[in-house]
């Protein structure tokens, strides 16, 4: 509020007039008081609004939070389903070879090969459950360091035959001897053997199919490579292949490749594809390979 002795003129005029001078101040003061009023009602009201707008940004919030609570659980969901589906099928046919073994007068032969079958099923359904552990867990536990040449041997060892009997020529780029690697031995074993038997199933009923496996290794990478020249894929294929569960075979579990690419990712690296329908297949499963080379020289140089 303005002092009324305040010297600053107001015009001319009330200068001169004493009263209007004074009805000037009084005006302006009650102008003043009023606006303060009306300040003090803004300040209010924005104190207000900034309220609200805080609540609405916490509803909000609050709101998301709970849309990607829904997108999570309707995932779960439908894991769940295709994991029930899965456990299901090979679970009833066990079932159904298991009740068979009830029919009266069996003969031992048949009770034997029924026997097999439900063990055989009840053997998948337990294959089945380790590699939905496996890809839900995510990780690789288990490190030593081992010759690659070795590893790739033994698959040579293990898929030579059956390429042979499918007339399927696998030819294999053995790494130099002393090439090692440290990681899970077990599960990089595993990711291979379904990058192989992926290219088995690819090349089936070809009169000339041709699986080829090389190792490269670079300075920080080792790259695994298994190409086909069976049916190849169309994009749309490509896209999906490493969604847990996606499959175009009537017996795949599709967990082959999802594992693998954990594998992958555990030791650092990842997968590439290159396909093209008719065109064959090319799988880079690439590993890093990671400080522990020369800690692990370090150790056996002690
Ligand atoms: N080399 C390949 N050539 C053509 N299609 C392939 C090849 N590798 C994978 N696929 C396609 O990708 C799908 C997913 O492969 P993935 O290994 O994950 O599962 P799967 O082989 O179907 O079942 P499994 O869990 O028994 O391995 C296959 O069903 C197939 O359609
Ligand atoms: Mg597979």
């Amino acid at each position: 509020m303005l002092p009324m002795n305040s010297s600053a003129p107001v015009s001319a005029d009330a200068t001169l007039d004493p009263a209007r001078l004074a009805e000037a101040f009084r005006l302006f003061n009650q102008v003043s008081e009023e606006l303060s009023a009306a300040y003090g009602a803004l300040e209010k009201q924005v104190e207000r609004l900034t309220a609200e707008l805080a609540a609405a940004n916490a509803e909000t919030q609050r709101l998301r939070e709970q849309a990607e609570r829904n997108a999570r659980l309707a995932a779960m969901g439908e894991m769940a389903a295709q994991l029930a589906h899965q456990l299901r099928t090979p679970l009833a046919a066990a079932l159904l070879y298991a009740g068979n073994l009830e029919t009266p007068g069996l003969s031992e032969a048949s009770r034997i090969a029924i026997a097999g079958k439900t063990v055989e099923r009840l053997k998948h359904l337990e294959r089945l459950i380790q590699d939905m552990l496996l890809f839900a867990r995510g990780e690789v536990l288990g490190r030593e360091t081992f010759g690659i040449a070795d590893l790739i041997g033994e698959l040579a060892h293990t898929f030579e035959p059956l390429a042979h009997s499918r007339g399927v020529a696998l030819t294999v780029n053995a790494p130099p001897p002393e090439l090692t690697l440290t990681g899970n031995r077990k599960a990089l074993a595993g990711a291979l053997t379904n990058l192989l038997e992926n290219a088995l199933h690819a090349v089936a009923g070809r009169p000339d199919g041709k699986i080829a496996v090389a190792v490269e290794a670079g300075d920080e990478r080792i790259t695994f490579t298994v190409t086909d020249n069976g049916r190849g894929m169309p994009p749309e294929v490509v896209a999906r292949l490493f969604e847990p569960f996606f499959t175009t075979r009537a017996d795949g579990t599709g967990l082959g490749l999802a594992i693998a690419r954990g594998v992958a990712r555990a030791h650092g690296g990842g997968i590439e594809v290159d396909s093209a329908p008719g065109q064959g297949s090319t799988f880079r499963l690439a590993v890093g390979r990671g400080p522990s080379d020369a800690a692990d020289e370090m150790e056996q140089n002690r």
